[in-house]
């Protein structure tokens, strides 16, 4: 028979255009799409039909192209992305995703739009109910839809031909007392409306206006996205490239005995199998952490022991896709399989198998016990303080095993260029540790390697891994042939990261309604290695006991291997954890006591100036720096909730009802970190061009955040420009200067102060230049605004002039500069979450009826890009509180590793969600501003289990809230 499939003849209209071609009829419409360069039709779930990525219109009905053969689209139109607007000339749709702020990573965007389209094609008035409907079979994790829902709205009424008013937050200046201010009647969601509301802006009177920084300006990368351009790692693929395939472990803990790789080598098309025989055994950490990486160093690229169903064993590089995947079954492994234990408990008790029994891993605290990290930290006396206290206060709370599950999975391709270095363009949030970690692990040079970074289709922490990118490089470097390799969505499941698995057991003194001491003993899993055990756990700590700031705390941890997929960096990075179980055991403690909970908290919790006794001796995985809030809106960010929510009075009317049906309000106070401090560094170059516009080099990495868009921001208030003057490029190793990349919440904060700091320096040389053109002695007295340098007695110069001038005429230079910028201080954006429900005692069905957070991340730079942040971030820990684990069978394989098992919410079930921003002025921060990426997903577990004991009189302590549990706990109660 032959190996080439039969090929048949198909006509159908493609974006308009008559298409006659001859094609394999067994084909996916997906793939066909996409080698005919329509980069817009993405792939999120491999093919399973999942995740919705790939949506097209199949004779205008929104169809997953991954499910439709070539053989059922004869005679048929399909659409795709590409066939609507372009950038000049923008279908309103795409036009509104840009306005609304819907777009984050856009790596959904395109399927999101062509399902609104369809929908108003049917229904040119379409209700929100039926826009989400409509939109719920495309997943997104970014952005909790609510920008997305708004967006569609918007833009029906833009094509019913109705006027749409500018689509800006509203902003309202606030005195002495928050409280005294009168929410605009929307917010306070007395009318049972659930459509989304814009952000809300609250300023201080005083603080001062500034003209690009605080504007909700279009994303600098939103054009691209709302076009479905080829932007994307894997959207652009080098000629002759290979294709990568990595075969797992299917056990749980195994020595590796032999492989025999030979049936595999001969498969026609194979090009190369590499096995831990084939490369030099380097120890690393796969955590992308700046250097010295904190140890263990407990991984090896390919390794002869494995320690989790999903572990690394081989690698192949063949022709296509399919032939590498055929021989990763051709590929004989001769395992030992070996006891394994899943459960951290049984793990450290001394009689389960160990884990790492290799001996050149340094750095286990003890291995016998499966014990990676024991920390303990102390201040005052906590003994005392319990001894002394009126009542002692313990409670245990336990967190799952979330999934990032963002919807680009990891992907990467390298090659060698011209001059014989690898590139390496990848989906990562740390380019610049990428290149420095894997150098070892490949043998080349750093010189030798170039990292490119293009745009990411979300991270949340899981791109902070270095994943893939030592195996497709030895790939290349074994066929000289370009190479990719990307996960399969089970795979993101079982070789990827996940949030640290954790039981919490807080015990709190009080005396007097102050919290005078506290103890925080966790144990974190880690999985089968150690990539952030010490950094998230020590965090947590941290965090989890400054929260309140007892005087007298004390921590101890231990964090513990298991023979799961490992955990790692995750958006809240342990302070969401030890924030819920303590925000939790706080209300605990306030219905014991009989007293007010919001009063009892605000006597605790940490105050402006007041020093975060743990500071010092809880850093991030080193010795850390004295610190205390320079800023801080706690109070006034639970005012302003009590007031839009009528909490008290709701509190009070649910506490007495008696009927099946239940509500249930609760809140709670979140703080997080804005970088990580002494550690952080981020440096920005601008450039000056002969028109007056700048090219900003960042080595920041936008992984749909915005924060190209608010480093344009801040390079454009200081240089007296637009936007759209701004040209961001980011990140090359090459080309841009270092940064640390995306994680700790550090972009706004660190890379932002490197950005203010290098726009400082260039406007500085243009006020010189510019002096010298007017023939001024000097420039001190110069202001630069709207494009034109001007002296106070009215003569004036343009940048344009100013950037002609230095380049080509007079005392000749490149006006430009590179600053770099880091500090000692994590100034804590603060916040509060309220959550609403209703609770049906007798079935256990709930509905959230609202999420309000109430933040504060210091001066908000663009608020529509920070409220995306907030409401994607309440939806993430919506899936974290309410069903979003992973589960195991006995022999350690995960089972719902894929989107039809482990659950996302939908744009159909995520319950209203508003953002109210208290704004600060941050002393230490680029413009005022702190962090909001992390604080998002902080209070919401906590505010919800409130909320439900209001309603139901359960304690939730246990995660995620499943519909089992809830039953299980109404049949006890
Ligand atoms: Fe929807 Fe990122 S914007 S997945």
């Amino acid at each position: 028979m032959s190996q080439y499939p039969k090929m048949t003849e198909l006509k159908f209209t493609l974006n308009g255009d008559e298409r006659k071609v001859e094609v394999n009829p067994n084909e996916t419409l997906l793939n066909f799409l996409r080698e005919d360069g329509l980069m817009s039709v993405k792939s999120g779930c491999g093919g399973q039909g999942d995740c919705g990525m790939c949506t097209i219109l199949l004779n205008n009905k929104p169809v997953q192209s991954c499910l439709v053969k070539m053989s059922a689209i004869n005679g048929k139109s399909i659409e795709t992305l590409e066939s609507m607007g372009t950038a000049d000339n923008l279908h309103p749709l795409q036009a509104a995703f840009i306005e609304t702020g819907a777009i984050q990573c856009g790596f959904c965007t395109p399927a999101q739009i062509l399902a609104a389209k369809s929908l108003i094609q049917k229904n040119s008035n379409p209700s929100e109910a039926e826009i989400r409907k409509a939109l719920s079979g495309v997943l997104c994790r970014c952005t909790g839809y609510v920008r997305i829902v708004d967006a569609v709205t918007r833009a029906s009424a833009v094509m019913r031909g109705k006027e749409v008013p500018p689509y800006i937050p509203q902003e309202m200046k606030f005195g002495e007392n928050i409280g005294e201010i009168n929410l605009p009647e929307a917010y306070y969601r007395k009318d049972g409306n659930k459509a989304p509301l814009l952000p809300l802006i609250l300023t201080p009177n005083g603080m001062k206006q500034l003209s690009e920084v605080g504007k909700s300006v279009k994303k600098v990368d939103s054009v691209k996205l709302a076009t479905g351009k080829p932007v994307f790692t894997d959207d652009v693929q080098p000629d002759g490239m290979l294709y990568g395939a990595l075969l797992t472990s299917p056990h749980a803990h195994a020595k590796i005995i032999d492989i025999n790789v030979s049936k595999a080598k001969q498969l026609p098309g194979v090009h190369t199998v590499i096995t831990h025989k084939d490369v030099q055994r380097v120890k690393y950490a796969t955590g992308g952490q700046s250097f010295p990486q904190p140890l263990p160093h407990d991984q090896a690229s390919l390794d002869n022991k494995v320690r989790h169903v999903g572990d690394r064993v081989a690698i192949v590089a063949a022709e296509t896709q399919e032939i590498a995947n055929k021989a990763l079954q051709l590929i004989d492994v001769e395992y030992e399989i070996l006891p394994h234990v899943l459960n951290c408990e049984l793990a450290m008790s001394g009689n389960a198998p160990i884990i790492h029994d290799e001996e050149d891993t340094e750095g286990i605290y003890d291995a016998a016990r499966n014990i990676v990290h024991h920390l303990e930290a102390e201040v005052g006396e906590p003994d005392i303080a319990f001894k002394n206290a009126d009542a002692v206060f313990e409670g245990e709370y336990r967190t799952p095993k979330q999934q990032h599950a963002q919807m680009e999975p990891h992907v990467c391709i390298t090659y060698f260029d011209e001059d014989n270095r690898l590139v390496v363009r990848t989906s990562t949030q740390v380019p610049f540790h990428v290149r420095r970690i894997i150098s070892p692990l490949i043998g080349l040079p750093i010189k030798q390697i170039r990292v490119i970074k293009p745009r990411i289709g979300g991270g949340f922490g899981g791109k902070q891994e270095i994943l893939l990118e030592d195996l497709c490089s030895h790939l290349t470097i074994a066929t000289g042939r370009p190479v990719k390799m990307e996960y399969t969505r089970s795979q993101e499941f079982t070789s990827g990261r996940s949030r640290h698995r954790q039981i919490i057991r807080y015990k709190l003194a009080v005396k007097d309604e102050y919290v005078t001491g506290a103890e925080l003993k966790l144990i974190g899993d880690t999985g089968a290695y150690g990539t952030h055990a010490l950094t998230v756990n020590m965090v947590g700590g941290f965090k989890g006991l400054t929260l309140y700031n007892a005087p007298n705390s004390r921590f101890i941890c231990d964090v513990v291997y298991t023979n799961t997929p490992p955990a790692g960096a995750y958006r809240g990075y342990g302070a969401m954890q030890e924030e819920f179980a303590i925000e939790v055991l706080m209300e605990e403690i306030a219905e014991k006591l009989k007293i007010n909970v919001v009063e009892f908290k605000k006597k605790n919790w940490l105050k402006l100036g007041e020093l975060m006794h743990l500071a010092r001796k809880l850093g991030e995985g080193r010795e850390g720096y004295d610190q205390s809030m320079a800023s801080t809106a706690i109070d006034e960010c639970v005012t302003v909730g009590l007031k839009a929510t009528d909490y008290y009075k709701k509190r009070k009317a649910y506490s007495n009802e008696s009927s099946d049906i239940r509500h249930g309000i609760g809140m709670s106070i979140m703080i997080h970190g804005s970088g990580i401090a002494g550690l952080d560094m981020g440096a920005a170059t601008i450039k000056l061009n002969d028109d007056g516009s700048f090219n900003l080099l960042i080595g920041a990495t936008d992984l749909g955040t915005g924060s190209d868009t608010i480093l344009a921001q801040m390079a454009a208030e200081k240089l007296g420009v637009g936007v759209e003057d701004i040209i961001v490029y980011s990140s090359d190793t090459d080309f841009t200067p270092f940064d640390k990349g995306a994680y700790a919440s550090s972009t706004t904060y660190i890379s932002g102060g490197a950005v203010v700091k290098a726009a400082n320096k260039v406007r500085e040389m243009i006020f010189k230049h510019a002096a010298k053109m007017l023939r001024r002695k000097n420039h001190q007295d110069l202001i630069l605004e709207n494009k034109l340098i001007k002296t106070p007695d009215g003569k004036q110069v343009s940048l344009e002039d100013v950037a002609l001038s230095s380049l080509h005429q007079l005392d000749q230079h490149q006006i430009m500069a590179t600053e770099s910028n880091m500090s000692y201080v994590s100034p804590p954006p603060t916040g509060a979450q309220f959550a609403e429900v209703t609770f049906n005692k007798k079935t256990g069905e709930m509905q959230i009826d609202r999420l309000l957070m109430i933040v504060d991340c210091g001066r908000v730079i663009n608020p529509l890009a920070a409220a995306g942040q907030a409401e994607g971030g309440m939806a993430q820990a919506l899936g974290f509180t309410m069903f979003e684990d992973t589960y195991f069978d006995d022999e350690g394989h995960i089972t719902n590793d894929q989107f039809s098992t482990y659950k996302l919410y939908k744009a159909d079930d995520v319950p209203p969600m508003d953002v109210i921003f208290v704004q600060t002025d941050e002393p230490t921060g680029p413009y005022g501003a702190k962090s909001i990426a992390e604080i998002s997903v902080d209070g919401v577990a906590p505010a919800l289990v409130n909320a439900i004991h209001n309603a139901s009189g359960i304690w939730f302590r246990d995660l995620p809230i499943t519909q089992d549990k809830i039953l299980k706990s109404l049949k006890s109660d």
